[in-house]
Order: structure tokens, then C-alpha cells, then sequence
């Protein structure tokens, strides 16, 4: 079937999903849609006509001559034009699930637009379909209801973004996409330079640099919604290129980023769900969250915490936790609330994830009848057993899991078990929003693939001021004023106070191992630039994708982004990457040596 023009007589007077309701002989309609559904009862062929507003029944009957003809051809994603009349469905055949299903419009004259080759996928049954032939016909899988909602949904965290942030003075300034590295902590994506060959520009892996010298240009308060690039493994909630919410402010401490981003989740969540979150959200510093959640993104939805068991195993006859203790480590324990219905089985799986987790092991202990039980249970009096029951509110109806050894290991292990048996046994409430700032993160950690100190976030964060006499003679006990914003346990933004003293950021790269003429390479524009009037400043940057993610209650981010990449860093609808010509590359002066890399170059690429 051939496409047929289209003029204005064929425009819309209305949408899909906004056919008005029927006057006395019906109101004349021109809908502009695609063909979504079809029904051909023999004399009369019923379609649902769709459009981003929704569906409408569409009736055509034998009293439109040849054209009812040509409507038997008309196949599913066909786009079409349709005048007709609106009635209200005779009684009986209404559609409560549908939003037009009390009407219809019974077509005087139509053209069709687009016919549409044999698709891949049935679009209403596409949530059955694996993901990888979806994403290979994205536009269909963008014409899904579900798509369209998280697209719809993503455009208006960003319009509430911008009218927020420019409410509150702050200026959106883009900073360039070809730029020289910025360490985040992931691999670079790099872009040849043509025109000085040998030369590569890095895409930024967020604007850090940039933005920190709009602060020393004098801009006050920057923000964008900018793409940043990290070549790094991928997870559900990570990407290669990904949308940040990308902030920085002059003059500040660190309760200026706090309140501001409260006020703003605040707006966003009201706006978007309609939804309120609790006030102000609480702050927690790294320390104790792993002492008191084991992990430095703490699910808040989940009500156990982490037990110090130090004296209740101090003085007990198990040599093994005696030892650990002995040794400067940690006794802790973990509540499972109704954890006494676990299986045998489920408790030895249970213990063998913890040792996989790098666990030497993991005791259990339960009540029954009255006694504590468990196999540790004969090292411990009975004061010592009246003990731990006290300290850690065992009941008949809960489990304890105990774990020793050193003492951020520990609560790591025991951080994920609270985090999987929470998650198995649905304590978990979806549609509940717990935000969390986690804060005094240490700044530095030891590298031991390169034997150096490296930035926890990154090494333009400020040292804790108190601390700056340890940068030298204790780097990893340094705490930095970096603070993480925590939804429901996943980092969904992060940000510092920045060193805006050139002096301190010399000492901080000399601790990193950076030589000075390394970092002068590297960053020399940025410690010019904080050497030439520098106003005290720091910012944060918001993950827009997993923002939008919790937005619209899904679990995968590329569900929030139009044209995602697979886990493997490939767009399987482009082909992306791929091949490029021999004098392409040639121009660039590159030439590939991929022995034993299986790849091959000139054109090509997909999976
Ligand atoms: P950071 O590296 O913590 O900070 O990034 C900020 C937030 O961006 C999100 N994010 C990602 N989202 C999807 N895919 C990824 N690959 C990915 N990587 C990070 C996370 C994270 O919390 N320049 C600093 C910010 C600052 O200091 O102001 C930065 O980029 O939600």
C-alpha cells in the first residue's frame, strides 16, 4: 500500500485519546494515528487508533464503498489519517479499561500515511519480548505506553529542574564535550584530533573541572544537564553516556548544597508523584554507616542494623572470635526479623553467600523453647547468652547471623545480607522514598593495583580542615567533605567542598603520587586558575538517569533512556560501535593492531 499525501485538511482536531465526547449526531473528527489493533468481523472492520494520548475505536462500515475495501488491507503500525464521526458505543460493547472505551468514531473518509513493513514485535505484547530484539527496532519499542510514560516523565524532571535552578539565580552553562581528561575514576572515552595528530581529546566523565572554574569566573552559581562519558563496567543502573544533574555554587558550606537539593528533591518528587518526603533528610557519616548498615548507601526502607557484639564474645570460650578480637577485629551481628522460619537449607545458603563474600564463616543463633540455640551456643554462659539476647532484641520468631573479623569487612559482609534477606523476605516497600546524606567519606584509599593513594571521589575534594595535618603522616585516615545523596540505597548524586587553596591541591596530588610536573601536565590550567582569586566553593551532581529511574519505578535505566546502550557498551539499533573506513583512519594517523582481539576493522560492528 502506498503512502498518501498529507495536507492540512488531514491534520488532527484532536487526539486519540481526547476524542470529545458525542453531540447529538456526533462530532466530526480527524485523528492522525497508528493502527494499533484490528478487527475484521466480515462487513464491518473495528481498529484501535493510537497515539501518544492513548487509543480510540475505530469503525469501518460497508457504507463507505471502496474504501472499506482498501481498510482490508490496513495491517498493525500502518499511520493513518481518519475523518469521522464520534458516537457513543451502542450499549453493551463499551470498553471500561479503556479511556475512550464508551465512544467511537465510525470513519467517513481516511488515507493512510505509512504503511509499515512486518514488525519484528507485536507492540502490545512487546514486555515479553527480549530486550535485545526491542532495542534493535526502538522506535516500536518507544511507541509502548510504558516508554512513553518514562520519556514523559523525564522531560518533566527536567523542565522542574531548570525552573527550580534558575529560580534560585543559578545560571545553565554549557562546558565543552571535547576536553582533556577529568579523573572520575573510570577508563576515558577518547577522540582523535585531527588536525594535531597523535592528539586526543577526552569526552568529559563529568564537568568537574570546568564548572570549578566558573566558580573562579565569577558565575556564582552554575548549573547543566549535561552528558558525561565513562568507559567502566556496566550495571542496571549505570551507562556509558549518562545525564547529570550538574551543580556548583561560590561562597558555601556544605549545608548550602544540603538545603538545596532537599528543597529541590522536595519540588521534583510533589511535582512529578505528588508525593512528600520526610523533612530534612538525615545525615549520616561514612563511618557509621558502615558501622551501624555496612554499606556507604545504606538502604533507610530496611529497619535492622548492624549489632557490635564486642563483649558479649570478649570473654567467651570461642577461641576463633577471642582471636579476631585479640587481633583489633570485630564481633557483629545481624537480626533477621522472623528469620526463625528459615529453612536448614536456607541458613547454610545463607552462610555460604557470606563466605563468599569473604566471610570466615557465619554463626546463626535462634530461640526455641525458651533456650538459645545455635552451634556457638556452648561457648557462651548463660550470662553471656542472657546477654546477647538482651543486647540484640532476639525473639522465638527472628534469627541471628554473627560474623567476626576486621572490622569494615565485616560489616560489608553483614551489610549485604541485611540488604538480600531484607529484599527476599519483601520487607522492602516499594513507593516509600528514604533519602539519605552520607558525608565525611575518607578522602583517600589505597590503591594496591598501583600502589598509591587515590581520590575516593575525586582529587579536587576538599580534606576535612581538622584533618590537614594527616595528609602526610596518615592519608587514609584524612576524611574530605564529600557528601553522597542516598535514595533507598542506591548513590543517586555526590559532590564536595573543593580545595580552593593552590597550595593544598599541590599537596594533594603529591600525595596521589602525582609528580609535580604530572600534575602541572594534567591540571596546570586548573591550579592557574585557583591561584588567580579563587571564592570558596563546592557542588554536587545528581545521577539524572537513576533519578528518573525511582521516578518512574523501574529497575533498569536504560527503561528512562530513549536509545540506551547494552551491557556491552553497544547501541544494537545504530550498530554503534563500528568499523570506520581505512581512510578514515588514516586521515587520523591511527593504524590498528587487533591480533587476539578477534575484532576487524573497516565498516561493520553490531554485537
Ligand atoms: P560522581 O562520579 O559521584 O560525581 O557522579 C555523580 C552521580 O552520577 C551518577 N552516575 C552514573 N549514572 C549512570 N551511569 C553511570 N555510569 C554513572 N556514573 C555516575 C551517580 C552519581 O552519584 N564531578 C562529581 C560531582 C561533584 O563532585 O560535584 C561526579 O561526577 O548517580
Amino acid at each position: 500500500m502506498k503512502s498518501q499525501f498529507f495536507d492540512s485538511s488531514w491534520k488532527r482536531t484532536s487526539y486519540c485519546g481526547y476524542v470529545p465526547l458525542p453531540g447529538e449526531n456526533g462530532a466530526e473528527v480527524v485523528l492522525n494515528g497508528w493502527l494499533r489493533r484490528r478487527r475484521d468481523l466480515g462487513g464491518i472492520i473495528f481498529i484501535e487508533l493510537w497515539d501518544h494520548t492513548g487509543t480510540v475505536q475505530v469503525v469501518f462500515g460497508p457504507d463507505i464503498g471502496s474504501l472499506y475495501e482498501k481498510a482490508k488491507g490496513l495491517r498493525n503500525e500502518f499511520v493513518l489519517a481518519v475523518r469521522g464521526r464520534v458516537r457513543k458505543r451502542p450499549e453493551g460493547t463499551e470498553n471500561p479499561s479503556m479511556q475512550t472505551g464508551d465512544r467511537e468514531v465510525v470513519v467517513e473518509d481516511f488515507i493512510v500515511l505509512s504503511p509499515s513493513r512486518p514488525l519484528p514485535f507485536e507492540i502490545s505484547e512487546a514486555d515479553r519480548v527480549d530486550e535485545n530484539l526491542r532495542l534493535r527496532s526502538r522506535y516500536l519499542d518507544l511507541r509502548r505506553p510504558f516508554m512513553q510514560n518514562n520519556l514523559r516523565i523525564r522531560s518533566k524532571a527536567a523542565e522542574f529542574t531548570r525552573s527550580y535552578l534558575t529560580g534560585k539565580g543559578f545560571v545553565e552553562i554549557e562546558t565543552p564535550m571535547l576536553t582533556k581528561s577529568t579523573p572520575e575514576g573510570a577508563r576515558d572515552y577518547l577522540v582523535p584530533a585531527r588536525v594535531t595528530p597523535g592528539r586526543f581529546f577526552a569526552l568529559p566523565q563529568s564537568p568537574q573541572i570546568f564548572k570549578q572554574i566558573l566558580m573562579v569566573g565569577g558565575i556564582d552559581r552554575y548549573f547543566q544537564i549535561v552528558k558525561c562519558f565513562r568507559d567502566e563496567d556496566l550495571r542496571a543502573d549505570r551507562q556509558p553516556e549518562f545525564t547529570q544533574i550538574d551543580i556548583e555554587m561560590s561562597f558555601i558550606t556544605e549545608e548550602d548544597i544540603m538545603l538545596l537539593m532537599e528543597g529541590y528533591m522536595k519540588g521534583l518528587f510533589q511535582s512529578v508523584l505528588g508525593g512528600s518526603l520526610e523533612d530534612p533528610f538525615p545525615v549520616l557519616s561514612w563511618h557509621e554507616a558502615i558501622d551501624r548498615f555496612g554499606s556507604d548507601k545504606p538502604d533507610m526502607r530496611i529497619g535492622s542494623e548492624i549489632l557490635d557484639l564486642d563483649s558479649s564474645f570478649r570473654e567467651c570460650a570461642f577461641e576463633g572470635f577471642r582471636k579476631v578480637l585479640g587481633d583489633g577485629g570485630v564481633v557483629r551481628g545481624l537480626l533477621i526479623p522472623g528469620g526463625a522460619a528459615m529453612s536448614r537449607k536456607e541458613m547454610s545458603d545463607l552462610e555460604v553467600r557470606a563466605r563468599g563474600l569473604g566471610a570466615s564463616g557465619l554463626a546463626s543463633f535462634v530461640i526455641r523453647d525458651g533456650a538459645l540455640k545455635g552451634p556457638l551456643v556452648k561457648f557462651l554462659s548463660d550470662g553471656a547468652q542472657q546477654d546477647l539476647v538482651k543486647r540484640t532484641g532476639l525473639t522465638e520468631k527472628d534469627a541471628l547471623v554473627v560474623a567476626a573479623g576486621p572490622w569494615r569487612e565485616t560489616c560489608e559482609i553483614l551489610g549485604h545480607l541485611r540488604l538480600e534477606t531484607a529484599t527476599r523476605s519483601s520487607q522492602v516497600s516499594e513507593g516509600t522514598w528514604r533519602f539519605l546524606w552520607v558525608t565525611d567519606f575518607p578522602l583517600l584509599e589505597w590503591d594496591e593495583e598501583e600502589s598509591r593513594w587515590s581520590a575516593v571521589h575525586h582529587p579536587f575534594t576538599s580534606p576535612n580542615l581538622e584533618d590537614l595535618d594527616l595528609l602526610e603522616k596518615d592519608p587514609g585516615r584524612v576524611r574530605s567533605r564529600a557528601y553522597d545523596l542516598v535514595l533507598n540505597g542506591t548513590e543517586i548524586g555526590g559532590g564536595s567542598i573543593r580545595i580552593h587553596d593552590p597550595s593544598v591541591q599541590q599537596k594533594v596530588f603529591e600525595v596521589m603520587d602525582f609528580t609535580p610536573e604530572r600534575a602541572r601536565e594534567r591540571f596546570g590550567f586548573l591550579i592557574d586558575a585557583l591561584a588567580s582569586g579563587t571564592p570558596p566553593h563546592g557542588g554536587i551532581a545528581i545521577g539524572f538517569d537513576r533519578l528518573v529511574m525511582f521516578l518512574c519505578g523501574v529497575h533498569s535505566i536504560r527503561d528512562v533512556i530513549a536509545f540506551p546502550k547494552t551491557q556491552k557498551a553497544q547501541c544494537l539499533m545504530s550498530g554503534a560501535p563500528s568499523g570506520v573506513d581505512q581512510a578514515q583512519l588514516e586521515e587520523l594517523h591511527i593504524s590498528l593492531d587487533l591480533a587476539g582481539e578477534g575484532g576487524e576493522c573497516g565498516s561493520g560492528g553490531g554485537e
